[in-house]
């Protein structure tokens, strides 16, 4: 590793640089050196969702994210808080419900307050509804939204404000990045929440690339920039939350799908600095913390420090793009 850090060159640029963070690690040797010495920007990977800060009804458990956030705020880092409210992990009181739509709309209300509020001043900004549009660009089938409608989205952001006004609040989605039927949606979603006055600030593009190992379902630099500017011309901040590159379905040996790895990150990172976006986050520290690696067993490769911590391929590729 040279001179400066990541964490140095990507300020200099004007970028966030984030990592997705997970509370167990925090006390391991390696990774909160890496974590603080790297990355200025946080994102809570797990500790924020509503299954993970609800043991029950009434009871909320703060502990693990005020660990992350804590740990954050020590080490003068920018906050993502993710996210208030989805459709997956959520407490398995909840989702047997017998509640009555009323009853279910004060359960999310109550627990937008209380948990955005909890963290006021303290979490920049918020992934406040995450992946509510379905692949195809219809609204997705979730149970707030059956239960609901469309309108838990609106209320959810007027919620957020009422106990957070100064954080960020951001609507976060995957396979919106690049130009399509899914990206439109979300875009017209985004729109008509800003003609009727909610207050969004931004949206955040997950950017979990080559997942599925097929190329054609991964958006071009060309076409990512073309819709961060969109969303931009509608006044709206936009951060990549969550980017990872499999390695799975790279072709090649090891070394050489890390070369092809660093060529993804290289590329939307300069696509980053041209579209001045504030903010870049990985979605892990190193790769044995990411979710992938830990799906694959192990065989897949995702992020820009390996097993060890020692840095890739692509943490040179993206320190080259930040220096040049
Ligand atoms: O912590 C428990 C552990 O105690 C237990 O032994 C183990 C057994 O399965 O599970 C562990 O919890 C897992 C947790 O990740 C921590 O590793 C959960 O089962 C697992 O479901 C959970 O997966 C997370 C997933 O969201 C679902 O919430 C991933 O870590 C997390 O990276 C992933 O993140 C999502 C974003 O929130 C939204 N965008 C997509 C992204 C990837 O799926």
């Amino acid at each position: 590793m040279g001179e400066k850090t990541l964490r140095e060159a990507a300020s200099e640029r004007g970028l966030r640089f984030g990592a997705a963070v997970a509370a167990d690690p925090l006390t391991d040797a390696d990774y909160p050196d890496v974590l603080q010495r790297e990355f200025d920007t946080v994102a809570t990977e797990n500790e924020l969702k509503m299954g993970r800060l609800r043991p029950s009804r009434h009871e909320f458990d703060f502990e693990d994210a005020e660990r992350i956030i804590g740990f954050a705020r020590e080490h003068d880092m920018y906050t993502r808080g993710h996210t208030l409210v989805w459709h997956r992990m959520n407490p398995d009181w909840l989702t047997p419900w017998t509640y009555t739509d009323r009853q279910l709309e004060n359960i999310l209300r109550e627990h937008v307050h209380t948990v955005a509020g909890r963290f006021r001043g303290q979490i920049d900004a918020w992934d406040v509804v995450n992946e509510a549009v379905a692949d195809d660009g219809t609204m997705r089938e979730s149970f707030w939204y059956r239960r609901l409608g469309q309108d838990f989205i609106d209320d959810a952001f007027r919620w957020a404000n009422e106990v957070a006004p100064d954080a960020k609040l951001f609507y976060n989605d995957y396979g919106a990045e690049g130009l399509g039927e899914k990206s439109d949606a979300v875009y017209e979603l985004v729109k008509g929440m800003l003609d009727r006055g909610v207050p969004i600030d931004g949206v955040g593009l997950q950017m979990h690339i080559l997942l599925r190992g097929e190329e054609g379902r991964n958006p071009t630099p060309e076409e990512v920039a073309e819709n961060i500017e969109r969303l931009a011309d509608l006044g709206l901040d936009v951060h990549i939350t969550e980017f990872d590159v499999s390695t799975a379905h790279l072709e090649g040996d090891h070394e050489e799908r890390l070369e092809k790895q660093a060529e993804y990150y290289r590329n939307f990172v300069q696509t980053a600095l041209d579209t001045e976006l504030d903010a870049f986050v990985t979605w892990g520290v190193a790769d044995c913390n990411s979710w992938i690696y830990k799906r694959a067993d192990g065989d897949d490769h995702p992020l820009l420090f390996d097993e060890h911590y020692q840095p890739k391929p692509a943490y040179d590729a993206v320190m080259e793009t930040l220096t040049e």
